[in-house]
């Protein structure tokens, strides 16, 4: 028997909070839903279908599109056609913003799958997206895609793992829902869900670690020295997919980071549909997010679409150690 509140009664009971109660964010929020449901079906039969492996295609960030990578696009950006709510659409995986009804109030943008490289290997991938509200009452452009992350109305992410989860804010809390495949139904598992203020993980690819700034350096020493005391050395947790890595994390008190490196001079991951996200759910759960050097993620100016940033994301505490020796190496 389901003794569970559903994502749709509870959007509807929480109608109240959202100060544009008309309906149109539910409903955006209901669509995600549903395209995530679909995907869900797919990546959980992946290995009986033909959509592993690369679709021999490149994306705009010069990275070979997994099937997946596609499939997952094509249903979230279905589902936002067909629902109505969405005027603009920003993918990771389009180039170009995809303009959908254009007199819909609101905008959103998406890593439709997060964690490619994950696929193949059975490894937990996810999904992440954020919402806008249209600034004004003209055609949605670019720049309403390109606002800073404080004014995000909406954002969260699914992460498809050992059990399939919706997690989501609109700036009053955190809340997680587990999708019971028995009835098709995501349903509240983590109501108000709050990230420890510190913690005894972290999780960043080592394999950089040549290229890593002298403090990023610094600090991974420090989470590596045996002080009993402060629960040192620290566990290393990193798995290459940051929606896995973040909701870890968030759960038992970790950090994330992704500095600059040589690859990536700026960072890896994208502001927009990245990083801007998963800081409003951090922060929304009591964690920090920032660029390493204490420039809060959501304040970060954003000047073009597919724009990185470093990021330090995680357990609060944690973060601002990171940004000590972040700072005394500049
Ligand atoms: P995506 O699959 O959406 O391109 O994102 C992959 C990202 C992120 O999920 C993960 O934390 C990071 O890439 C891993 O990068 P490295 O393999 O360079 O460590
Ligand atoms: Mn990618
Ligand atoms: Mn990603
Ligand atoms: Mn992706």
């Amino acid at each position: 028997m389901n003794q569970f509140q559903t994502l749709g009664q509870f959007i509807i009971e929480k109608q109240a909070d959202f100060p544009y109660a008309k309906g149109e964010l539910s409903r955006l929020l209901r669509d995600i839903g549903i395209a995530a449901k679909i995907v869900n079906r797919e990546v959980n039969k992946a290995g009986l279908m033909d959509i592993l492996g690369s679709a021999g295609s490149e994306n705009i960030q010069g990275e070979s599109q997994q099937k997946l990578d596609i499939f997952a696009n094509e249903q979230f950006i279905s589902a936002l056609r067909s629902g109505g709510e969405c005027a603009i659409l920003a993918s990771e995986e389009n180039e170009e913003v995809i303009h959908l009804s254009k007199h819909a109030k609101y905008i959103v943008a998406i890593d439709p799958l997060d964690g490619s490289s994950n696929i193949d290997v059975n490894v937990p991938v996810g999904t992440i997206f954020s919402i806008y509200r249209k600034s004004h009452d003209g055609p949605a452009t670019i720049a309403d895609v390109l606002q800073q992350g404080t004014f995000q109305v909406a954002a969260g992410y699914i992460i498809y793992g050992s059990s399939t989860m919706l997690v989501y804010t609109t700036g009053c809390g955190v809340n997680g829902f587990t999708l019971d495949p028995s009835i098709g139904e995501f349903c509240l598992s983590h109501p108000n869900l709050k990230t420890p203020p510190t913690g005894t993980m972290y999780s960043i690819n080592e394999g950089n670690y040549v290229h890593f700034p002298l403090g990023v350096k610094k600090y991974i020493k420090y989470c590596q020295v045996e002080d009993p005391g402060s629960h040192r050395p620290y566990t290393s947790r990193y798995i290459g997919s940051m929606v896995a890595d973040l909701h870890r994390n968030l759960i038992k008190g970790g950090i994330f980071i992704y500095p600059s490196t040589a690859s990536a001079p700026k960072g890896k991951l994208r502001l927009v549909y990245e990083c801007n996200p998963l800081a409003f759910v951090t922060e929304q759960a009591g964690g920090r997010a920032t660029d390493g050097l204490g420039r809060r993620i959501l304040e970060l100016p954003v000047m073009e679409l597919h724009q990185r940033p470093p990021i330090f994301i995680g357990a609060t505490e944690m973060v601002q150690q990171a940004e000590v020796f972040m700072i005394a190496s500049l």
